[in-house]
C-alpha cells in the first residue's frame, strides 16, 4: 500500500491546529523553536530519495542506489554549527548522516562533466563515525561489486552536490544498489515452501470447516456431538477455533482472571501505538525534528521511561498464571515427579512455536512483497536477511542473548525472555512442590535477585536511571543501543515483573483457602498505593537523566534504575492480585465481555504480525520521507491496528489455535496420568489444567 510522503499526504493539516490533542500537544513548542532557529539557514534533509521507478523503468540498464553521506565537521560553516547543535544530545538523530537515494546514471552524467582535478578533489577520504551508521555486508549481501565499481563515483557525485547546496564536504558510501530486473521479485524455493505449507493449512481448515458444518446439518441441531470420535484434523475447523476464542471462563481461576484479557487488549493497543511511533522514527521523515522535539519534552520523556515496561505487564500475567495453575494442580494430590518439569516446558515450547514458525517462514520469503519503496531494502530486506541467518536462535529462544545485534523479528525478544522466565518459574514451582517449607525462602530469593541483578548490571555497564528514547539507534537498529540490546531485552535483569507475578499467584492461592489472608500482609496494602505512585514519581524526572556528556558509573543511579523497574513489576503483581480478589468489583463488566475475551486471546498472534503491519505502512515512503503530523500519526496507528488484528486473527484461527489443539490431543493420547498444562497465553484459557 502506498503511504509515502508524496504530495497527497503532505496536504494534511499542519501541526498547530492540533493543539487540542493531548499527547501531540507537546509537538507545537518544539516545532516553533526549530522554525525560528532555521529562519535563515537550514540543515540538509536527513533523507532524500529520487524516484526509484522513474529511474529503473526509464532504461532497464539503470541502477538505483542508496548511499550514506557523513558530513565533515566545519567550524566555519553556520550550517555545520546548526547540524552540530541539533545532533549534540546523544539520543537525537545524527543530522550529519544523510540517506540519499539516486539513479546511478544521473551521477555518472554529473561526474563526467567534472574535470579530473575536480573529481579528485571531491573523492573525499573517510569521515570517521564512532557508532554503527551503515548496513555493511553482515546485513546486506551482494553489494561488494557495486561498491568496487561505483564507490568512488558515488563519493564524488554526492559530495559535489553537498558542496553545491550547503558548502559542506563529506564522505559518501553506497549502502544498497539494485537493478531493474530486481523489481520483478522472482519466486524462489522459500516462497514455494511457504506457499505449500500454508496452502496445506488452508486446505485443512476449509475441509474441517465444511465437514463441521455438515455434521450439524446431519444432526439437524445446533451443536456438534462432542463424544463422537473424530479425526484430529477436525481441530482445524474454523468453527472450533472461533469457539475457542469465545469460550466463557469455566473454573473459578479462569473467572477470577478473565479481566486479564481486557488488560491485554489495552496493553496491545498501547504497545501498538508506541511501535507505530517508532516506525516513524525508522522511516525516512520530512520532519525528524518534530519527533525529537516531541520526545525532548519532559512529559514524553517521562512516558518514554514507562512505555517500554508495558510489555512487562505480560510477564507478570505469565508468572501469575503459572503459579496459580501449578498450585491448583498440586492441590489435586499428584505424586511429585521431575518429569513434569520437562513435559511442562515441552508443552509450552510446542504451543509457542507453530505460529512463530509460520511467521518466520513468511519473513524469509513473501515479506519481499510488502512494498517497493526506495527504502524497502532496509524496512523489509535487512529483516529478511537477519531471519535467514539467525532465525535458528529464535527457535532455541535465546535470541535476546545471542545475535541480538542481528536479530530476526526484533519483537521476538519478548518470546525468548518469556520462555526463559518460564523455565525458571517452572523450576521454582517444582521446588515449592518438593519442599513446601522453602516457599518463603524462595520468595525472598526472588525478590533479592530482582533487586540486585539490575543494580549490578546497570552499574557495570553504566546505564541510565530510566530507559531513554534514542533516535540515532532507532534510525539504524534499535538494539545497537546498549541499554536496549544489553539490558532491556535480557531476562535476568528484568525478573521483577515475572517474579512478582509468581508471588502474586502464591498469595492468590492462599487467599482461596483463607479469605482474610491479604489483610495480614501489611506490605500488600502499602504497595497497592505506593507502587503506582513510585512508578510515576521515578519516571517523572526522566528528562533530567538525559545527559549530553557521558557520566561515571554510580551506585546511586544503578539503585534508582533497579528500584524503578521493581516498582513497575510490583505494581503489576499487586494490581492483578487486587483485581482478582477484593478489588474485583471495581473491574468494569466490559473487561470480561465475550468480545473482549476473544480479542484478548488474539494477543499473541497480533503481537507477532504487528511489525509487518508497521512495515507495510512505512515501506513505500519516498521523496524526503513521511511527515509526522496528527493526521498521519492517527492514520498510521489506525491502519497498523487494523492490519495487525486482521492478520493476527488469520494466524490465530488457522495456525495457533488448531495446532495447539492437535498437539494437546496427541499428548493426551500418550498419557493416561494427570498432566499439567500451565498455559498463560490467554488463547487456551479453556484448558489451563487438563486431567485426562
Ligand atoms: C564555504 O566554506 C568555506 C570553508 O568553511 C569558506 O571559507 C567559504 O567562504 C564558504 N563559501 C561560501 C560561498 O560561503
Amino acid at each position: 500500500m502506498a503511504s509515502g510522503g508524496d504530495a497527497p499526504l503532505r496536504v494534511t493539516w499542519s501541526l498547530r491546529p492540533a493543539v487540542g490533542i493531548v499527547v501531540l500537544l507537546s509537538l507545537t513548542p518544539a516545532v516553533r523553536a526549530s522554525v525560528s532557529e532555521n529562519a535563515s539557514i537550514s540543515m540538509p534533509a536527513m533523507h532524500h530519495f529520487e524516484d526509484k521507478f522513474g529511474c529503473l523503468r526509464d532504461n532497464p540498464a539503470n541502477i538505483y542506489c542508496v548511499a550514506k553521506t557523513v558530513i565533515k565537521p566545519d567550524e566555519n560553516s553556520p550550517v555545520w554549527k546548526l547540524i552540530e547543535r541539533n545532533s549534540r544530545e546523544h539520543t537525537n538523530y545524527r543530522h550529519y548522516i544523510l540517506d540519499r537515494g539516486f539513479c546511478l546514471q544521473s551521477c555518472q552524467t554529473l561526474v563526467r562533466g567534472l574535470s579530473e582535478d575536480q573529481q579528485k578533489r571531491y573523492d573525499h577520504e573517510v569521515v570517521q563515525v564512532d557508532e554503527f551508521h551503515i548496513f555493511g555486508p553482515g546485513y546486506i549481501t551482494g553489494m561488494e561489486e557495486y561498491k568496487r565499481k561505483y564507490g568512488s563515483l558515488v563519493n564524488v557525485c554526492l559530495n559535489y552536490r553537498l558542496q553545491q547546496s550547503y558548502n559542506l564536504s563529506g564522505y559518501s558510501e553506497i549502502e544498497h544498489c539494485m537493478t531493474a530486473q530486481e523489481l520483478d521479485k522472482p519466486v524462489n524455493i522459500l516462497h514455494v515452501v511457504f506457499a505449500v505449507l500454508y496452502g496445506t493449512v488452508l486446505v485443512l481448515v476449509m475441509r474441517a470447516t465444511l465437514l463441521d458444518f455438515r455434521v450439524i446439518r446431519n444432526h439437524n441441531n445446533n451443536h456438534v456431538v462432542s463424544d463422537q470420535p473424530d479425526s484430529v484434523w477436525m481441530e482445524f475447523s474454523l468453527k472450533r477455533s472461533f469457539r475457542r476464542l469465545t469460550v466463557a471462563p469455566q473454573t473459578k481461576i479462569q473467572r477470577d482472571f478473565a479481566y486479564v484479557e481486557g488488560f491485554r487488549v489495552l496493553t496491545v493497543l498501547l504497545i501498538s501505538s508506541v511501535h507505530t511511533t517508532m516506525g516513524f522514527g525508522i522511516s525516512p521523515m520530512v520532519n525528524p525534528e518534530a519527533l525529537e522535539g516531541l520526545f525532548g519534552t519532559a512529559f514524553m520523556r517521562m512516558t518514554a521511561a514507562i512505555f517500554p515496561m508495558l510489555v512487562h505487564t505480560f510477564f507478570t500475567i505469565s508468572g501469575l498464571l503459572l503459579a496459580v495453575n501449578f498450585l491448583e494442580f498440586i492441590e489435586t494430590g499428584p505424586r511429585f515427579r521431575w518429569s513434569l518439569f520437562f513435559s511442562g516446558v515441552l508443552s509450552r515450547y510446542l504451543r509457542m512455536v507453530p505460529a512463530y514458525f509460520v511467521l518466520w517462514l513468511y519473513q524469509i520469503s513473501w515479506s519481499d512483497r510488502l512494498g517497493d519503496g526506495p527504502f524497502d531494502y532496509r524496512i523489509t530486506g535487512v529483516e529478511r536477511q537477519m531471519c535467514k541467518i539467525n532465525g535458528w536462535s529464535n527457535f532455541l529462544f535465546i535470541n535476546n542473548y545471542f545475535n541480538w545485534d542481528k536479530g530476526c523479528m526484533q519483537q521476538s525478544w519478548y518470546m525468548a525472555a518469556d520462555f526463559q522466565f518460564y523455565l525458571v518459574g517452572m523450576l521454582i514451582m517444582m521446588l515449592i512442590w518438593r519442599f513446601p517449607k522453602s516457599t518463603k525462602t524462595l520468595i525472598a530469593l526472588m525478590m533479592t535477585f530482582s533487586i540486585l541483578a539490575p543494580i549490578v548490571h546497570v552499574y557495570v555497564n553504566n546505564f541510565a536511571e530510566v530507559i531513554q528514547i534514542n533516535f540515532r539507534h532507532l534510525r539504524m537498529y534499535l538494539f545497537q543501543y546498549k541499554s536496549i540490546g544489553f539490558d532491556y531485552i535480557l531476562a535476568h535483569t528484568n525478573t521483577s515483573a515475572y517474579f512478582s507475578g509468581i508471588i502474586a499467584g502464591i498469595v492468590y492461592h492462599r487467599v482461596q483457602s483463607d479469605p482474610k489472608y491479604l489483610r495480614t500482609i501489611p506490605a500488600y496494602g502499602i504497595l497497592k498505593r505506593v507502587a503506582p505512585l513510585m512508578v510515576l514519581a521515578m519516571a517523572a524526572p526522566a528528562t533530567l537523566f538525559y545527559n549530553t556528556e557521558p557520566l561515571e558509573p554510580s551506585l546511586w543511579r544503578s539503585v534508582y534504575a533497579s528500584v524503578h523497574r521493581n516498582f513497575y513489576g510490583t505494581m503489576c503483581g499487586v494490581a492483578l492480585l487486587y483485581w482478582a480478589t477484593d478489588g474485583s468489583w471495581k473491574i468494569p463488566a466490559l473487561a470480561k465481555h465475550p468480545a473482549v475475551l476473544a480479542v484478548g486471546r488474539l494477543s499473541f498472534s497480533v503481537y507477532l504480525v504487528q511489525f509487518n503491519a508497521i512495515r507495510a505502512y512505512f515501506v513505500d515512503v519516498d521523496g524526503d520521507g513521511i511527515e509526522l503530523n496528527v493526521v498521519n500519526f492517527l492514520r498510521a496507528c489506525g491502519l497498523v491496528m487494523l492490519y495487525s488484528y486482521v492478520f493476527g486473527l488469520l494466524l490465530c484461527t488457522t495456525v495457533e489455535l488448531p495446532v495447539a489443539a492437535v498437539i494437546r490431543r496427541l499428548q493426551g493420547f500418550k498419557k493416561s496420568t494427570k498432566t499439567l498444562n500451565t498455559s498463560s497465553n490467554g488463547t487456551t484459557d479453556q484448558d489451563k489444567l487438563k486431567a485426562s
